[in-house]
């Protein structure tokens, strides 16, 4: 959806913004021309920009989240491979 109309600016291309760094409004304007002409989208691209900041930010924790499980599971798999790997094969005691 289109937020400034005089630049053709939609909230895909504010999110991509953010992505690579905006976080204000002041950043908004240089790198896309938000409110420069008639300036009636501004209240618009501010909610546009907070949705995304948001956006970016749960992502952000979300990727955290999942990275510290994934260590967490890779520790809870490492002394079973561990054991493994110095008991050799379970024949060889056993066996002969
Ligand atoms: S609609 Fe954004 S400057 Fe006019």
């Amino acid at each position: 959806m289109y937020v400034c109309i005089c630049k053709g600016v939609t909230e895909n291309v504010i999110r991509e913004a953010v992505e690579q760094g905006a976080e204000r409004m002041r950043d908004l304007k240089e790198c896309l021309g938000v409110t420069e002409q008639c300036g009636i989208c501004a209240c618009h691209a501010k909610q546009a920009l907070e949705q995304a900041l948001a956006q970016k930010t749960l992502a952000q924790q979300q990727k955290v989240l999942a990275d510290k499980q994934n260590a967490q599971s890779q520790q809870l798999k490492a002394p079973s491979q561990r054991f493994a790997a110095a008991s050799g094969p379970l024949c060889e005691n056993f066996c002969l």
